[in-house]
């Protein structure tokens, strides 16, 4: 069964990974999922996690060695593990990266906050042979710290995974998948019951039962929709 291990000082953040079909695919055993308080590796009476950046400038940065012990507890035993740091230096994260998550056995997010993570973290991990580190963005946003982007990571890589969607066909068409001809397209819009809802009418073609005229008209609309938003 697939691991992931989150690290964050909000852990609070991730009970919404109880609902819906995250929540269903982690009671089914599809996937163990573990949360983690940073803080609990801090030391002193305040239990501080961060400290001001050298060489100046604003916002604190966080201190590396309470992420290095969170890190070094969560992946003991054998790996690989994939350590994901999210941070908006990272590299964007796509459909291509959700898929290739999707088949780690061992996932570690490390949620920084403030003006991030002493870069130390990613040099350390990144020269260990256990490892694999990424630094992921979920977009060219700033976010106040990477839970946010985790749950967005986790839900599109935890839907991917075997058994944890009711129907796996409805990935096969939906946005982003590559086609046959290894191209992304969105995917094209889609209508259900009212035949007419304010005025406005189903595509007649949708109602046809031609089923070859209903696959033209649907790559048609999605390679409008695909060119409209760029
Ligand atoms: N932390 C702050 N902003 C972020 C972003 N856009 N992606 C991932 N982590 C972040």
């Amino acid at each position: 069964m697939a691991r992931f291990d989150l690290i964050t000082i909000f852990p609070d953040y991730f009970e919404a990974l109880e609902l819906s079909l995250i929540g269903k695919a982690r009671t089914q055993g599809l996937v163990d999922i573990a949360v983690h308080d940073l803080r609990d590796h801090a030391e002193g009476v305040h239990k501080s996690v961060d400290d001001t950046p050298y060489g100046g400038g604003a916002g604190m940065v966080m201190s590396p060695e309470p992420w290095g012990k969170a890190i070094d507890l969560v992946s003991q035993g054998s790996g690989p593990h994939d350590l994901i740091i999210l941070t908006p230096a990272g590299k964007k994260f796509t459909q291509a990266m959700a898929e290739e998550f999707s088949h780690r056995e061992h996932l570690i997010f490390a949620c920084g906050r403030y003006e991030g993570i002493d870069h130390r973290v990613t040099e350390f991990y990144s020269s260990q042979p256990e490892f694999r580190v990424h630094e992921v963005s979920i977009g060219d946003y700033v976010l106040n710290g990477g839970e946010v982007a985790t749950l967005v990571m986790l839900e599109a890589i935890i839907r991917l995974i075997p058994g944890v969607l009711g129907n796996p066909l409805s990935l096969a068409e939906e946005s982003h998948t590559l086609t046959s001809e290894g191209e992304a397209i969105v995917e094209y819009p889609n209508f259900t019951k009212p035949p007419e809802w304010r005025g406005l009418e189903v595509p007649e073609i949708l109602l046809s039962g031609n089923h070859a005229a209903i696959k033209a008209f649907r790559t048609q609309e999605a390679v409008k929709r695909t060119v409209n938003r760029e």
